[in-house]
């Protein structure tokens, strides 16, 4: 048995001298230490030993284990350090080099007038309120007093999906969608994207509509164009002077078109106004009794107005862009301008 011990040791230090790294090495002292190892099984030899014999080895196999454990704590330190100084060559960060900047994104200049819009009218006590793109043809014309074989359809150059459905050709359907769902009063503003068929520089396929609604006992033409004008004074600046020119909308009567003063030339007259001096903002009126009649409301009991704003018009009035198509061309070099 201490012939055996002897040879352990020998042969575990010789080993020891070829191991590079801690992955060998530890499949080493498996080899010595494990629960088969050779050092474990000589120790379980003890036993059988005589007791005269057994002090004289028990000091010995003490000892081996002990100059073991030690060469083996020895080089696994060594190992280790190596390993790290070799990770912090490789793995070395210049803390000299200038940070990287983040990139920071910023809200779609028409999201930003649109933005603008709703907390000019939710300090109004307007509450905002969202329908559905894709919409069908009660609530995008029947509801709104355009039946079918009505004239003012022709008018929206309507993109027709199946089944009776079409993308909606402006933000009014949520007009009846609001009032089917809630009694009066109302006073809500609708922002969303409309569709129609429409390509050139002051047009696009997608486009975006504030649309308005307030209904009331005694709503009063007077309190929309009050509403209206604070809108664009606090939109445009107050100088901004406002008109109302007669129109006609199916779903409002009376209706009108409402200008504001030029904001480029202060209404002298200019390119962006064709020389007029005014531009045209919004459509409006008052809610037309026949849409009451469709969402249950009694004509007789309440009033209503309505109003419906481009707002990539109104962006282009702020920002003087000579094709809105650039709006959806999606170049950063136009994007970041704003
Ligand atoms: N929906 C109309 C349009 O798209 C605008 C409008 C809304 C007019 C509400 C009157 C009242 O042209």
């Amino acid at each position: 048995m201490k012939a055996e011990l002897e040879a352990i040791k020998t042969e575990a230090l010789q080993a020891l001298k070829e191991i590079e790294t801690l992955d060998a090495l530890e499949s080493l002292r498996i080899t010595y230490f494990g629960r088969r190892g050779k050092l474990t099984d000589v120790m379980k030899g003890m036993g059988k030993l005589s007791k005269e014999e057994r002090p004289a080895m028990g000091k010995l196999s003490n000892e081996v284990r002990a100059t073991l454990t030690e060469a083996f704590e020895d080089l696994t330190e060594k190992l280790q350090s190596q390993q790290r100084e070799q990770q912090l060559e490789t793995e070395a960060i210049d803390i000299t080099l200038p940070g990287r900047k983040p990139a920071y994104g910023k809200a779609h200049p028409v999201m930003q007038i649109m933005e603008r819009i709703e907390a000019i009218f939710g300090q109004m006590g307007f509450e905002v309120v969202t329908g559905p793109d894709v919409e069908t043809e009660y609530y995008n014309f029947d509801a709104l007093n355009t039946p079918s074989d009505h004239p003012a359809r022709d008018l929206h150059d309507t993109f027709y999906l199946t089944d009776g459905h079409l993308l909606r050709t402006h933000t009014s359907p949520v007009q009846i969608r609001t009032m089917e769902n809630q009694q009066p009063p109302v006073r809500i503003i609708v922002p969303g994207k409309c569709y129609r068929v429409d390509y050139d520089v002051s047009h696009t396929p997608m486009f975006h509509q504030v649309e308005g609604l307030l209904v009331d006992k005694h709503a009063t033409f007077s309190e929309l164009k009050g509403i209206l004008t604070s809108f664009a004074r606090q939109m445009f600046g107050d100088q901004t002077q406002m008109r109302f020119r007669p129109h006609y909308f199916p779903f409002t009567e009376p209706s009108a078109e409402v200008d504001i003063s030029c904001a480029v030339c202060q209404g002298k007259g200019c390119r962006s106004c064709g020389n007029t001096g005014w531009v045209e903002i919004l459509g409006a009126g008052a809610v037309d009794p026949a849409v009451f009649e469709a969402v249950n409301y009694d004509p007789d009991e309440v009033t209503g107005f309505a109003f419906g704003m481009g707002v990539e018009r109104i962006a282009n009035l702020q920002f003087s862009i000579p094709d809105i198509r650039t709006f959806y061309e999606n170049d950063l070099r136009f994007l970041r301008q704003f």
